[in-house]
């Protein structure tokens, strides 16, 4: 399949929302990223459910919501209620894995589960077949704008194989320091679905960012490097 890119609206400027919207719906993104941080599973504080639920009727893509917070299971009704389409829930911040991802598909979500960077994906064994998706955490989650951190290659290709060998059919999304430098090399190494929030955001013309992400060139065939 060809890969997707999601921007994250964390790294918009939140003073004009009009103008973000329409770079959102206008660009090629295939879906909207937005990072709930709670202050406590991670250290930082973002946006939360009036934010989704105001920007619910302005854009006509999928809402991908990656939840950093503790205890998710009181709030999956909720961001179903404010047009999530795909919850997103840390492998670290839940007690009963599969009871919580259970509870998003009865609310008719796709539902994701996050690995922090030091999160194995051997854990993922006896889950994977039931998610739709797996995000790989690529930095720390709190922040935006930080470095990639370059072991997601090896969790890339660890749960390439998870997912063959248990005959899952869950997409592989890779979130943070993602940017028009490794977004080949991240796809080449198995990821389905690109997160983006400063590479789109910050750039000087953020619809022409997505456009790089989603078209970037193929690798030069291996006669043409000298
Ligand atoms: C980090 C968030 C990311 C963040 C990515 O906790 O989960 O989605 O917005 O930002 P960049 O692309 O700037 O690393
Ligand atoms: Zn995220």
């Amino acid at each position: 399949m060809n890969h997707l890119i999601a921007p994250s609206l964390l790294a918009a400027d939140f003073s004009k929302m009009e103008s973000q919207i329409e770079i959102i719906n206008k660009s090629e993104a295939d879906w909207l990223h937005l990072d709930i941080m709670d202050g406590v599973f991670v250290p930082n504080i973002s946006f939360g459910l009036p934010i989704i639920k105001s920007l619910r009727p302005h854009i006509d893509k999928p809402f991908d919501v990656h939840l950093m917070i503790v205890e998710p299971d009181k709030y999956i009704t909720d961001f179903k209620n404010a047009g999530a389409d795909l919850l997103n829930v840390h492998y670290e911040a839940c007690t009963h894995l599969h009871r919580t991802i259970d509870a998003i598909k009865k609310e008719g979500m796709q539902a994701g589960v996050t690995l922090n960077p030091h999160t194995p994906i051997f854990l993922l064994e006896e889950i994977i077949k039931e998610v739709d998706l797996v995000l790989l955490m690529s930095v720390n989650p709190g922040f935006g704008g930080q470095k990639f951190i370059e072991n997601t290659f090896k969790k890339l290709s660890e749960l390439r194989n998870l997912i063959e060998k248990k005959g899952s059919r869950a997409l592989i999304q890779v979130d943070g320091g993602v940017t028009i430098a490794n977004a080949q090399q991240l796809i080449n190494a198995g990821a389905d679905v690109l997160v983006a929030g400063s590479a789109v955001f910050n750039a000087p013309n953020p619809i022409q960012a997505v456009k790089e992400l989603k078209h970037f060139l193929p690798e030069p065939p291996l006669s043409a490097i000298k």
